[in-house]
């Protein structure tokens, strides 16, 4: 977690606006170089998935440290294209993963020369059509999985997410058919799950994997996806990387004999690398009150000009995030209270839990024109967030060497109506 002190929030807040986002630099670096060095002194290929947070300086960073990048969507990896990871199969530094191909994904595929890995049995068929030449991946759904909620789990007979094993065979018949190797074989079994679930699961993974790579003999690679966990709350432990790298050379070796040739093994996190270099700064506008009546208790409200359409996993989720109160505020004496945001939306509050709508948490009571920090929110905050009620997207911070650089500047309502249009079809 950041310590908020050591940045100068109130100028950035005079300068920016409030609600911003905050980014370390040094604490990303030292996070990603960590990561980077250790997936290299394992001789495995590690991938940021963007979708966590694609600011440009995030992805350069990224790109300086050496990984490579999992992009969502076309644009996802033109903005890699942009930040200067190269097209190109061999190697894929840019991997294209998705549940379907949208708007232009499967353009940038052929444009940039991607590795696309098909997430559903019928974008072989898409491939072939928009003459697609070349390897592609296979997204798998193992059957089993995992999350910080449910709504996480990206694994088992509930999810959307890669091909069901069932459907493997027709899938390889038919990328035969077009002529396109299977190189990669992947699965992503869930986000933010708890540490021995993860653990549990990858290893799982390994023994599938094992079992399906006879039956793909084009496969150099086998991606284990992201999902390595965060600690969001201040008791919580930070996962041990070393684990994983044990885990990591025990698959390099069991694949590897198993398919007769090298294996590479790949990892895609994305909340690990950048949550905990994120904060989300608000200001408090007011603090109200209400009185417990027959329909039940009263609560007192901390309302910030922050709301679910900057940072959306508590709303979504009932995700924790640690809250602040900085400068004098935080000396007063703590006490039960909401954070709720400007949105006429019930559910538009920060303390909440995945059972309980308000979930009220102590505080030092602030006061209007107090700022307060929403911790950890480096991973799908920016990102995730929205345009709703015409509020305009958040702006964005770099700190580094002691200096702050507005990365992306608040949305104005030019921004919102900029592509309007009326055009007949
Ligand atoms: N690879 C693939 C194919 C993915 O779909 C994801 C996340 C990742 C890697 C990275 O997972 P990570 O290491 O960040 O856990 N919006 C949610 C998380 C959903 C992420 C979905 N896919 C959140 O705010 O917690």
């Amino acid at each position: 977690m950041l310590d908020a002190r050591r940045y100068p929030l109130p100028r950035m807040a005079a300068r920016a606006g409030t609600p911003f986002y905050l980014y370390d630099g040094e604490a990303l670096r030292g996070t990603v170089s960590r990561f980077s060095a250790l997936v290299r002194e394992h001789g495995l290929l590690g991938r940021y998935a963007i979708k966590a947070n694609a600011a440009r300086p995030v992805l350069e960073l990224m790109r300086d440290e050496g990984l490579g990048v999992d992009a969502g969507s076309g644009n996802e990896a033109l903005r890699a294209r942009r930040a200067g990871f190269p097209g190109g199969t061999d190697p894929a530094m840019i991997l294209l993963t998705t549940d379907v191909f949208r708007d232009n994904a499967l353009e940038v595929v052929r444009s940039e020369r991607l590795l696309p890995n098909v997430g559903s049995p019928g974008m072989v068929e898409e491939l072939r059509v928009a003459g697609h030449r070349g390897p592609m991946g296979v997204r798998i759904n193992p059957g089993f999985g995992h999350g910080v909620v449910e709504a996480c789990d990206t694994g088992g007979p509930s999810s959307k997410h890669g091909i069901w094993l069932d459907a493997l065979p027709r899938v390889r018949d038919d990328a035969k058919a077009a002529g396109f190797p299977i190189t990669m074989l992947h699965a992503h079994v869930g986000t933010g799950p708890t540490l021995p679930e993860f653990d549990t699961n990858i290893r799982k993974l390994v023994g599938l994997f094992e079992q399906l790579l006879p039956e793909f003999p084009d496969a150099r690679t086998v991606n284990f996806g992201g999902g390595i966990p965060h600690p969001y709350r201040p008791q919580e432990a930070a996962y041990d990387l070393a684990t994983y790298g044990a885990i990591w050379d025990e698959a390099v070796e069991r694949l590897s004999k198993r398919a007769r040739r090298p294996i590479q093994v790949e990892v895609e996190p994305g909340r690990y690398l950048v949550a905990g270099a994120g904060i989300l700064v608000t200001r408090v506008k007011d603090v109200t009150e209400t009185r417990a009546n027959e329909k039940g208790r009263g609560h007192t409200f901390v309302m910030v000009d922050a709301g679910f359409c900057d940072l959306v996993r508590p709303a979504l989720y009932g995700s924790y995030h640690q809250i602040e109160v900085v400068g004098a505020g935080a000396r007063r004496a703590s006490e039960p209270c909401v954070v709720a945001g400007p949105l006429c939306e019930r559910g538009d509050v920060f303390t909440r839990s995945e059972q309980e709508l308000l979930d009220p948490r102590p505080l030092p009571r602030p006061e209007p024109g107090d700022l307060l920090v929403v911790h950890d929110a480096g991973a799908y905050g920016a990102g995730m967030s929205s345009n709703y009620l015409s509020m305009g997207r958040a702006a964005e911070i770099w700190w580094e060497n002691g200096r702050a650089r507005l990365i992306a500047r608040r949305e104005t309502v030019e921004d919102l109506v900029g592509r309007e249009c009326d055009v007949a079809l």
